[in-house]
């Protein structure tokens, strides 16, 4: 049996015979850094628990390190992993650790859906194969002000993109965090439109910065990150990285994203870190940076914003000609 088309199953939902062959070929180069990467972050890792500590996610089989490095010093473990934004699991920094022990990051899928060649619903080992997992350092910026620094494992983007060959008609790509109330206890209060959206512009999806992250200083990514899959664009505020992606739509239009539905007036689509704009209630010109010696410091590390958030070499060309201010 390979491939049968159900009557009520669309065309675009159905796997034709070249893509099964090729996923086949695909599958047996992933042998080590599938089960790696799903072995500690799903049931079991802290089933049923919210407050017991979570057992520290497996080792991942990383296979190029290095190319991506930054002299600033890296935040540690425990605050990348302790200080976090994630409000399907509260809104306090230190809920989504407390408070996402039950979430079971497998078995997982993605959709892919709209103006590709290629879509229907992946498991995960269909996204990540055949790509090689690579570590990156990164500035991260978060839109409150303050930043860290965190190896990041994954692989582009783009790469991944590439495969589901989108057509002419694909503008954006869309994507869309699972919404699961028993195990998100967030989900309860209306912070959010939820299901959480993000968006981004194709020739921004497709940017060899964008990663599609699944895992931190050579580990699977911890529940409150955002396990088993997240996006990480290092040139934005860290609102754009969504976590733990079940939706990927190739869209002609740009997408709804949720920051931006909440307050139009505050969170723009583009999102690109800019010292030069304020938020409407508080400066962007610099940030309180949690890494290093100091490691969580209220007060100190208080460093200057760099435009682009220090990729500016690599990204100002995607917004050549658009005036920033306007398109925030
Ligand atoms: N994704 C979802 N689904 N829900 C969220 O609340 N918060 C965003 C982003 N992705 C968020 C999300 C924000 S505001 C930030 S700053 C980053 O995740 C934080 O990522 P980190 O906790 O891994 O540092």
């Amino acid at each position: 049996m390979l491939i049968r088309r159900p009557p009520d199953i669309p065309p675009s939902e159905i796997t034709s015979e070249s893509v099964y062959q090729r996923r086949r070929e695909l599958l047996k180069g992933l042998a080590v850094a599938v089960p790696a990467l799903l072995a500690g972050c799903g049931r079991g890792q802290d089933a049923g628990a919210t407050t017991a500590p979570a057992a520290m996610p497996p080792e991942l089989p990383v296979a190029r390190r290095g190319e991506y490095t930054l002299p600033d010093a890296q935040t540690s473990w425990q605050d990348a992993t302790h200080y976090n934004n994630y409000y399907e699991f509260g809104t306090d920094k230190d809920d989504p650790a407390k408070h996402s022990g039950r979430f079971e990051s497998q078995p997982w899928t993605v959709e892919v859906a709209g103006q590709a060649e290629v879509t229907g619903r992946f498991t995960l080992e269909d996204i990540l194969k055949p790509h090689a997992l690579e570590e990156r350092v990164y500035r991260m910026r978060c839109v409150e002000a303050w930043s860290m620094v965190i190896p990041w494992v994954g692989i582009p983007l783009g790469a991944v993109l590439k495969r589901f060959k989108p057509t002419s008609d694909a503008k954006y790509v869309a994507f869309t965090t699972v919404e699961r109330p028993a195990q998100m206890p967030g989900l309860s209060y209306p912070v959010l439109d939820w299901p959480y959206r993000e968006g981004l512009r194709l020739d921004e999806a497709m940017h060899p910065l964008t990663l599609l992250a699944v895992g931190l200083y050579g580990r699977a990514l911890p529940n409150q990150n955002g396990a088993p899959l997240r996006l990480v664009v290092p040139w934005k505020y860290g609102f754009k990285g969504i976590k733990s992606i079940v939706r990927i739509e190739f869209a002609t239009h740009q997408p709804k994203t949720a920051w931006n539905q909440s307050a139009p007036n505050e969170y723009g689509f583009y999102s690109n870190v800019n010292p030069d704009v304020n938020h409407p209630r508080w400066s962007q010109a610099t940030e309180r940076r949690i890494a290093g010696s100091g490691g969580f410091n209220l007060l100190g590390n208080r460093i200057a914003t760099l435009p682009f958030n220090g990729y500016a070499e690599q990204v100002a060309a995607l917004y050549a000609g658009m005036d920033l201010r306007r398109n925030f």
